[in-house]
């Protein structure tokens, strides 16, 4: 059975003193997970170290939401995958959709992050989702297929058992508008289906795709009840307890 992971991105939220705190009753409330559930933490990276240390390894996990695509040196401001294994993260997130507007990653720097993280023996967990425009424009699998073409299909099929896909579309994310359960749906079998085209049936069974965009207590049960949808990505409602233990509980 593919993992079924509740993964929380705190984003530029919480200081190493919530953070302690948030990680500390999630972990009380939630219920006792089976061996293919997981949970992961990605906090800013100040505290990321801290974190992990708080997290088991074994179904819960403490990541990145973010590295540089070179080793080390002269980078102002960047974090390493060495930096990150040596405080104990274990997952990065690669290619959310605030760094490609905002920060202006594009798809040969998302390609080479990629690389790193694999290359570093990390879980690479890899964003993709298409504009509210693109949708509208009926674009959206193209705008899906092409961000996993250019930056995540070059890894090989034994690197491909280190990744989790995030599908996560932009007119979803942080507006309370949730894709619907069937629209969600149906881009993750899209996704699943290139994963059987450029590889084969055994990563498409394998890879767990989350599902991103506003999801909560609320809806969660029924997005995780999709059967291509493995769990989510969740924002907003990663950094309150009651809304992501209940997340958590909505896991398959
Ligand atoms: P949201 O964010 O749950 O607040 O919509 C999801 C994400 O950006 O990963």
């Amino acid at each position: 059975m593919r993992k079924k992971i509740a993964a929380g991105n705190w984003k530029m939220n919480t200081t190493l003193q919530d953070g302690v705190q948030l990680v500390t009753d999630i972990k009380k409330k939630s219920p006792a997970l089976h061996a293919h559930q997981e949970v992961l933490f990605f906090p800013p990276s100040t505290h990321l170290g801290v974190v992990a240390l708080e997290c088991n390894q074994k179904n819960f996990f403490a990541g990145a939401q973010n590295c540089s695509q070179f080793d080390k040196g002269a980078y102002t401001g960047e974090i390493s995958t060495d930096m990150i294994k040596a405080i104990k993260g274990s997952h990065v997130i690669i290619g959310h959709s605030e760094r490609r507007s905002i920060f202006g990653e594009n798809f040969s720097t998302l390609k080479e992050k990629s690389t790193k993280v694999i290359e570093a023996g990390l879980t690479l967990v890899f964003c993709c989702g298409e504009t509210l425009t693109e949708r509208e424009s009926n674009n959206h699998y193209n705008v899906v297929k092409e961000q996993l073409e250019l930056s995540l299909f070059h890894l090989s099929k034994e690197q491909m058992k280190m990744v989790v896909i995030a599908y996560e579309p932009v007119w979803a994310i942080g507006t309370g508008k949730t894709a619907s359960p069937a629209e969600a749906q149906d881009m993750h079998a899209f996704i699943r289906a290139l994963l059987k085209e450029k590889y084969d049936e055994t990563i498409a069974t394998q890879t767990s795709i989350l599902y991103g965009g506003s999801v909560n207590a609320a809806n969660a049960k029924e997005l995780f009840g999709q059967p291509d949808i493995d769990g989510g990505l969740v924002g907003g409602a990663s950094l309150k307890v009651d809304e992501f233990t209940s997340i958590i509980q909505a896991l398959p």
